[in-house]
Protein backbone atom coordinates (compact mmCIF):
# COMPACT_ATOMS: atom_id res chain seq x y z
CA UNK A 1 0.00 0.00 0.00
CA UNK A 2 1.55 3.54 -0.83
CA UNK A 3 0.72 6.82 -0.21
CA UNK A 4 0.70 10.10 1.87
CA UNK A 5 -3.00 11.49 3.51
CA UNK A 6 -3.61 14.88 4.14
CA UNK A 7 -7.70 15.13 4.79
CA UNK A 8 -9.01 18.62 3.62
CA UNK A 9 -12.51 19.16 5.54
CA UNK A 10 -13.04 22.89 4.38
CA UNK A 11 -14.41 22.26 0.91
CA UNK A 12 -16.35 18.70 -0.18
CA UNK A 13 -14.68 15.73 -1.90
CA UNK A 14 -16.35 13.63 -4.18
CA UNK A 15 -15.79 10.28 -2.41
CA UNK A 16 -17.20 11.49 0.86
CA UNK A 17 -20.11 13.18 -0.47
CA UNK A 18 -20.22 9.94 -2.72
CA UNK A 19 -20.11 8.20 0.91
CA UNK A 20 -22.83 10.09 2.22
CA UNK A 21 -25.39 9.31 -0.73
CA UNK A 22 -24.09 5.90 0.06
CA UNK A 23 -25.37 6.62 4.02
CA UNK A 24 -21.69 6.08 4.95
CA UNK A 25 -20.06 7.70 7.98
CA UNK A 26 -17.06 8.80 6.66
CA UNK A 27 -17.28 12.04 5.35
CA UNK A 28 -17.68 15.47 6.78
CA UNK A 29 -20.18 18.34 7.50
CA UNK A 30 -18.97 19.90 4.59
CA UNK A 31 -19.91 16.55 2.30
CA UNK A 32 -23.31 16.30 3.91
CA UNK A 33 -23.96 20.04 2.78
CA UNK A 34 -23.38 19.33 -0.48
CA UNK A 35 -25.07 15.93 -0.25
CA UNK A 36 -28.17 17.54 1.37
CA UNK A 37 -28.40 20.84 -1.63
CA UNK A 38 -28.38 18.11 -4.33
CA UNK A 39 -30.82 15.73 -2.78
CA UNK A 40 -33.10 19.16 -1.80
CA UNK A 41 -32.88 19.84 -6.39
CA UNK A 42 -32.99 16.23 -7.21
CA UNK A 43 -34.43 13.93 -4.87
CA UNK A 44 -33.54 10.78 -6.30
CA UNK A 45 -29.65 11.19 -5.76
CA UNK A 46 -28.81 8.84 -2.84
CA UNK A 47 -31.44 5.72 -4.97
CA UNK A 48 -28.96 6.92 -8.59
CA UNK A 49 -25.49 6.93 -6.17
CA UNK A 50 -26.84 3.02 -5.23
CA UNK A 51 -27.56 2.18 -8.83
CA UNK A 52 -24.02 3.37 -9.84
CA UNK A 53 -22.79 0.98 -7.55
CA UNK A 54 -25.09 -1.75 -8.07
CA UNK A 55 -23.46 -1.83 -11.55
CA UNK A 56 -20.05 -1.99 -10.79
CA UNK A 57 -21.16 -5.26 -8.79
CA UNK A 58 -23.27 -6.67 -11.53
CA UNK A 59 -20.63 -6.14 -14.10
CA UNK A 60 -17.56 -7.82 -11.12
CA UNK A 61 -19.87 -10.65 -11.27
CA UNK A 62 -20.12 -10.94 -14.58
CA UNK A 63 -16.37 -10.45 -15.45
CA UNK A 64 -15.46 -12.90 -12.90
CA UNK A 65 -18.00 -15.42 -13.77
CA UNK A 66 -18.75 -16.09 -17.79
CA UNK A 67 -15.97 -13.35 -18.61
CA UNK A 68 -13.26 -15.32 -16.93
CA UNK A 69 -10.85 -12.43 -15.27
CA UNK A 70 -8.94 -13.16 -12.51
CA UNK A 71 -7.26 -9.67 -12.07
CA UNK A 72 -8.73 -6.32 -11.58
CA UNK A 73 -7.44 -2.55 -11.44
CA UNK A 74 -10.07 -0.61 -9.98
CA UNK A 75 -9.27 3.41 -10.16
CA UNK A 76 -11.74 6.00 -8.21
CA UNK A 77 -12.21 2.99 -5.88
CA UNK A 78 -14.07 5.15 -3.29
CA UNK A 79 -14.42 4.82 0.27
CA UNK A 80 -14.73 1.48 1.32
CA UNK A 81 -18.60 -0.06 0.63
CA UNK A 82 -19.03 -3.27 1.21
CA UNK A 83 -19.35 -5.40 -0.72
CA UNK A 84 -16.47 -3.86 -2.49
CA UNK A 85 -15.23 -5.17 -5.95
CA UNK A 86 -12.23 -7.43 -4.32
CA UNK A 87 -15.72 -9.50 -2.27
CA UNK A 88 -17.09 -9.62 -5.70
CA UNK A 89 -14.86 -10.90 -7.74
CA UNK A 90 -13.15 -13.19 -5.09
CA UNK A 91 -16.82 -14.64 -4.33
CA UNK A 92 -17.15 -15.87 -7.52
CA UNK A 93 -13.33 -16.63 -7.64
CA UNK A 94 -11.44 -16.70 -4.90
CA UNK A 95 -7.73 -16.35 -6.79
CA UNK A 96 -8.58 -12.78 -7.91
CA UNK A 97 -5.93 -10.18 -7.89
CA UNK A 98 -7.44 -6.51 -7.35
CA UNK A 99 -5.60 -3.31 -7.13
CA UNK A 100 -7.20 -0.23 -6.25
CA UNK A 101 -6.79 3.32 -6.75
CA UNK A 102 -7.59 6.83 -5.60
CA UNK A 103 -6.66 10.08 -5.16
CA UNK A 104 -8.66 11.14 -1.84
CA UNK A 105 -6.33 10.55 1.08
CA UNK A 106 -10.01 9.19 3.09
CA UNK A 107 -10.01 6.38 1.19
CA UNK A 108 -6.21 5.51 1.94
CA UNK A 109 -7.67 6.11 5.73
CA UNK A 110 -9.80 3.06 5.30
CA UNK A 111 -7.87 1.16 2.94
CA UNK A 112 -7.43 -1.90 5.04
CA UNK A 113 -11.08 -2.40 4.37
CA UNK A 114 -9.53 -3.03 1.10
CA UNK A 115 -6.58 -4.72 1.82
CA UNK A 116 -8.83 -8.34 3.30
CA UNK A 117 -8.19 -10.73 0.61
CA UNK A 118 -8.97 -14.21 0.40
CA UNK A 119 -6.23 -16.37 0.63
CA UNK A 120 -5.69 -17.72 -2.56
CA UNK A 121 -5.84 -14.11 -3.83
CA UNK A 122 -4.16 -10.49 -3.32
CA UNK A 123 -5.53 -6.65 -3.04
CA UNK A 124 -3.13 -3.69 -2.80
CA UNK A 125 -4.10 0.00 -2.76
CA UNK A 126 -2.35 2.57 -4.58
CA UNK A 127 -3.01 6.32 -3.33
CA UNK A 128 -2.45 8.08 -6.80
CA UNK A 129 -3.90 10.46 -9.47
CA UNK A 130 -5.78 9.23 -12.72
CA UNK A 131 -3.52 11.74 -14.35
CA UNK A 132 -0.58 10.01 -13.14
CA UNK A 133 -1.48 6.70 -15.09
CA UNK A 134 2.44 5.28 -15.46
CA UNK A 135 3.11 5.40 -11.69
CA UNK A 136 -0.48 3.55 -10.97
CA UNK A 137 0.92 1.13 -13.99
CA UNK A 138 4.26 0.88 -11.95
CA UNK A 139 2.74 0.05 -8.67
CA UNK A 140 0.20 -2.05 -10.29
CA UNK A 141 2.29 -4.67 -11.41
CA UNK A 142 3.44 -5.49 -8.00
CA UNK A 143 0.23 -7.24 -7.85
CA UNK A 144 -1.00 -7.70 -10.80
CA UNK A 145 0.70 -9.12 -14.11
CA UNK A 146 -0.06 -6.34 -16.87
CA UNK A 147 0.79 -9.92 -19.54
CA UNK A 148 -2.39 -11.51 -18.84
CA UNK A 149 -5.86 -9.60 -19.12
CA UNK A 150 -6.53 -6.98 -16.83
CA UNK A 151 -9.89 -5.77 -15.97
CA UNK A 152 -9.86 -1.77 -16.01
CA UNK A 153 -12.68 0.06 -14.21
CA UNK A 154 -13.07 3.29 -14.09
CA UNK A 155 -17.14 3.64 -12.36
CA UNK A 156 -18.09 7.19 -12.08
CA UNK A 157 -14.82 8.67 -12.17
CA UNK A 158 -14.81 10.59 -15.40
CA UNK A 159 -16.92 12.77 -15.15
CA UNK A 160 -14.72 14.20 -12.25
CA UNK A 161 -11.90 14.90 -14.37
CA UNK A 162 -12.37 18.09 -17.24
CA UNK A 163 -11.71 17.94 -20.47
CA UNK A 164 -8.59 19.91 -19.91
CA UNK A 165 -7.47 16.76 -18.23
CA UNK A 166 -8.02 14.92 -21.55
CA UNK A 167 -9.80 12.00 -20.42
CA UNK A 168 -10.37 10.26 -23.12
CA UNK A 169 -6.42 10.46 -23.78
CA UNK A 170 -5.63 9.16 -20.08
CA UNK A 171 -7.96 6.23 -20.78
CA UNK A 172 -6.42 5.16 -24.15
CA UNK A 173 -3.28 5.18 -22.55
CA UNK A 174 -4.16 2.78 -19.46
CA UNK A 175 -6.16 0.47 -22.05
CA UNK A 176 -3.16 0.51 -24.08
CA UNK A 177 -0.49 -0.80 -21.18
CA UNK A 178 -2.88 -4.06 -21.00
CA UNK A 179 -2.99 -7.59 -23.01
CA UNK A 180 -5.96 -8.34 -25.47
CA UNK A 181 -8.45 -9.96 -23.51
CA UNK A 182 -8.39 -6.96 -21.29
CA UNK A 183 -11.81 -5.57 -20.16
CA UNK A 184 -12.56 -1.42 -19.80
CA UNK A 185 -15.55 -0.91 -17.70
CA UNK A 186 -16.57 2.66 -17.40
CA UNK A 187 -20.01 4.65 -16.54
CA UNK A 188 -20.16 8.22 -16.41
CA UNK A 189 -22.34 11.04 -15.56
CA UNK A 190 -24.44 12.71 -18.61
CA UNK A 191 -26.95 15.25 -19.42
CA UNK A 192 -28.84 13.70 -21.96
CA UNK A 193 -32.11 12.88 -19.69
CA UNK A 194 -32.48 15.45 -17.91
CA UNK A 195 -30.32 18.14 -18.75
CA UNK A 196 -31.88 20.72 -16.23
CA UNK A 197 -31.61 18.39 -13.23
CA UNK A 198 -27.59 17.76 -14.28
CA UNK A 199 -26.86 21.54 -14.88
CA UNK A 200 -28.07 22.44 -11.42
CA UNK A 201 -26.22 19.61 -9.60
CA UNK A 202 -22.99 20.30 -11.76
CA UNK A 203 -23.40 24.36 -10.37
CA UNK A 204 -23.98 22.72 -6.53
CA UNK A 205 -20.74 21.19 -7.05
CA UNK A 206 -18.86 23.89 -8.92
CA UNK A 207 -19.99 25.57 -6.07
CA UNK A 208 -18.06 23.65 -3.56
CA UNK A 209 -14.88 23.64 -5.98
CA UNK A 210 -15.41 20.12 -7.47
CA UNK A 211 -15.31 19.82 -11.04
CA UNK A 212 -18.17 17.45 -12.83
CA UNK A 213 -18.30 16.98 -16.37
CA UNK A 214 -21.46 15.52 -17.41
CA UNK A 215 -21.12 14.15 -21.95
CA UNK A 216 -22.82 13.00 -24.33
CA UNK A 217 -23.37 9.67 -25.28
CA UNK A 218 -21.08 9.95 -28.81
CA UNK A 219 -18.55 11.08 -25.84
CA UNK A 220 -19.13 8.67 -23.54
CA UNK A 221 -18.48 5.72 -26.54
CA UNK A 222 -15.22 7.20 -27.51
CA UNK A 223 -13.81 6.01 -24.65
CA UNK A 224 -14.45 2.18 -25.97
CA UNK A 225 -12.99 3.45 -29.71
CA UNK A 226 -10.69 0.34 -30.89
CA UNK A 227 -12.54 -2.07 -27.69
CA UNK A 228 -15.70 -4.68 -28.32
CA UNK A 229 -18.44 -3.98 -26.59
CA UNK A 230 -19.78 -6.84 -24.25
CA UNK A 231 -23.69 -6.72 -25.00
CA UNK A 232 -25.55 -4.87 -24.59
CA UNK A 233 -23.01 -2.05 -25.39
CA UNK A 234 -23.06 1.43 -23.64
CA UNK A 235 -26.79 1.97 -21.77
CA UNK A 236 -28.18 3.55 -18.67
CA UNK A 237 -27.21 1.84 -15.90
CA UNK A 238 -30.18 -0.08 -15.03
CA UNK A 239 -30.21 -1.43 -18.39
CA UNK A 240 -26.81 -3.11 -18.26
CA UNK A 241 -27.63 -7.25 -17.75
CA UNK A 242 -30.52 -6.42 -15.06
CA UNK A 243 -30.56 -10.45 -14.84
CA UNK A 244 -27.47 -10.40 -12.75
CA UNK A 245 -28.99 -7.97 -10.08
CA UNK A 246 -28.67 -8.87 -6.64
CA UNK A 247 -30.60 -7.46 -3.27
CA UNK A 248 -31.10 -4.13 -6.26
CA UNK A 249 -34.15 -2.21 -5.87
CA UNK A 250 -36.10 0.02 -8.19
CA UNK A 251 -37.41 4.19 -8.04
CA UNK A 252 -39.80 4.83 -10.55
CA UNK A 253 -38.97 9.16 -10.16
CA UNK A 254 -35.32 8.08 -10.85
CA UNK A 255 -33.80 9.56 -14.16
CA UNK A 256 -30.25 7.24 -14.58
CA UNK A 257 -28.18 9.86 -15.71
CA UNK A 258 -25.66 7.84 -16.25
CA UNK A 259 -24.05 5.29 -19.11
CA UNK A 260 -22.14 2.37 -18.36
CA UNK A 261 -20.68 -0.30 -20.76
CA UNK A 262 -17.88 -3.15 -20.58
CA UNK A 263 -15.93 -3.58 -23.68
CA UNK A 264 -13.12 -6.24 -24.69
CA UNK A 265 -9.65 -5.03 -25.94
CA UNK A 266 -9.27 -7.41 -29.15
C1 LIG B 1 -18.40 8.71 -7.21
S1 LIG B 1 -16.96 7.96 -6.54
C2 LIG B 1 -17.05 6.36 -7.29
C3 LIG B 1 -16.50 5.25 -6.43
C4 LIG B 1 -16.57 3.86 -7.01
N1 LIG B 1 -15.82 3.76 -8.25
C5 LIG B 1 -18.00 3.46 -7.28
O1 LIG B 1 -18.43 3.64 -8.43
O2 LIG B 1 -18.70 3.03 -6.37
C6 LIG B 1 -15.65 8.71 -7.49
C7 LIG B 1 -14.28 8.44 -6.93
O3 LIG B 1 -13.30 8.93 -7.85
C8 LIG B 1 -12.26 9.51 -7.10
N2 LIG B 1 -11.54 10.47 -7.94
C9 LIG B 1 -11.98 11.67 -8.40
N3 LIG B 1 -11.03 12.26 -9.14
C10 LIG B 1 -9.97 11.41 -9.16
C11 LIG B 1 -8.68 11.47 -9.75
N4 LIG B 1 -8.30 12.53 -10.48
N5 LIG B 1 -7.84 10.42 -9.58
C12 LIG B 1 -8.22 9.35 -8.83
N6 LIG B 1 -9.43 9.25 -8.23
C13 LIG B 1 -10.29 10.27 -8.39
C14 LIG B 1 -12.94 10.16 -5.93
O4 LIG B 1 -12.05 10.40 -4.84
C15 LIG B 1 -14.01 9.13 -5.61
O5 LIG B 1 -13.58 8.20 -4.67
Amino acid sequence: MTGAARIDTSAPHPARVYDWFLGGKDNYPVDEELGRRIMSVDGTARHIARTNRWFMQRVTRWLAGPGGVRQFLDVGTGIPTEPNLHQMAQGVAPECRVVYTDNDPVVLKHAEALLRSTPEGATDYVQADVREPGRILKEARQTLDLTRPVALSLVALTHFLGDEDDPHTLVEGLVDALPSGSYLVLSQLTADFDPEAVARGVELYRAGGVTLAPRSRAEIARFFEGLTPVEPGLVQLTDWHPELAVGESTDENAVISLYGAVARKP
